[in-house]
């Protein structure tokens, strides 16, 4: 079986996760019990957990030219996957993403995009060979949203699928612009922004979600956590249970959703089993801290 070609356009952080007994209040201070720096962003997590499961990836991308810029190419070029297309911008910071995780295991996360705004459409129009060349395009929105409504517009000029995994949640998403796309997957929070909807209960997940359907959307997916993932199509809707397991720290979990999902369904072509697959994976990763470094390559997947 030939491997998988997944490109991604999209974002690349370091992350500074912070594991707190609890937030401190304003103008107090307290002390956290660890602190750990690793490899993250939205797009570039994707990327890795794709590589680890064995798919070709190709990542495009911005870093900027301070400390966190080699070390993030370097990282990529250990994972096997292509940095043709990940490029310095002069005079800017890396991305970067300071992290808060409680012992429940639920994070919160800053963003301060960096060298990521600065992915133009003119770096997709440069990588175009790599994109018509995969088997699917994933993007997330931590980069412009000019440079996410180029790259699925040429995407479906060219037939090419498309994964858009709408995080963070930004309610100015031009859902218009994106509805060719193969596959919308959104979280809860992120579905409740797109669609001003509540999203409680599942009941109100189904009916955000067919909101999207009836926007032109072909598939959405919702992921749901402790929950599982949600199909649903025009003529359809299934939960798909998740796996259970003793989280630790769930920051990456949409992540390693998302890149195995696309890794298991271009392998497949079976949307269920993708999300199975997806869910488990995505569940394995949060028994363990930090964000890609959490994730497991496919042997171990495989053995579990
Ligand atoms: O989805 C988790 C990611 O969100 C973290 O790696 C952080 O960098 C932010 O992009």
């Amino acid at each position: 079986m030939s491997r998988p070609r997944i490109t991604v356009v999209g974002s690349n952080m370091v992350d500074l996760v912070t594991y707190v007994n609890r937030m401190p209040r304003e103008g107090e201070t307290i002390e956290a019990p660890r602190f750990e720096m690793g490899f993250g962003g939205k797009g570039a997590n994707q990327a890795v957990a794709a590589a680890l499961l064995g798919a070709e990836v190709t990542m495009i991308t911005k870093v900027g030219d301070d400390l966190f810029g080699p070390g993030t190419k370097k990282n990529f070029e250990r994972l096997g996957i292509g940095t043709t297309y990940v490029r310095t911008v002069p005079g800017v910071g890396s991305g970067v993403a300071p992290i808060f995780v409680d012992p429940s295991s639920r994070n919160s996360i800053l963003i301060i995009k960096g060298a990521n705004e600065h992915l133009t459409t003119k770096d997709v129009d440069e990588a175009k060979d790599a994109i018509l060349a995969s088997d699917m395009v994933i993007l997330q929105l931590e980069i412009s949203l000019p440079t996410v409504y180029h790259t699925i517009a040429l995407c479906a000029k060219h037939e090419v699928p498309v994964l858009l995994n709408p995080a963070p949640a930004d309610p100015s998403l031009d859902l218009a612009r994106v509805s060719t796309v193969t596959f919308f997957a959104p979280n809860e929070t992120e579905l409740q922004a797109l669609t001003g909807m509540p999203t409680a209960t599942l009941a109100n997940v189904k009916a955000a979600a067919r909101t999207l359907i009836d926007r032109g959307m072909a598939t959405v997916i919702v992921t749901l956590g402790e929950k599982g993932s949600l199909l649903i199509t025009r003529d359809a809707d299934e939960l798909v249970p998740a796996h259970r397991v003793e989280s630790r720290d769930t920051t990456g979990a949409g992540d390693a959703f998302i890149g195995c999902f696309a890794t298991s369904y271009i392998e497949s072509h079976d949307i269920g089993k993708a999300m199975q697959r997806a869910n488990r994976y995505a569940a394995l990763s949060t028994m363990k801290p930090g964000t890609q470094k959490s994730f497991l390559d496919r042997a171990a997947f495989e053995a579990t």
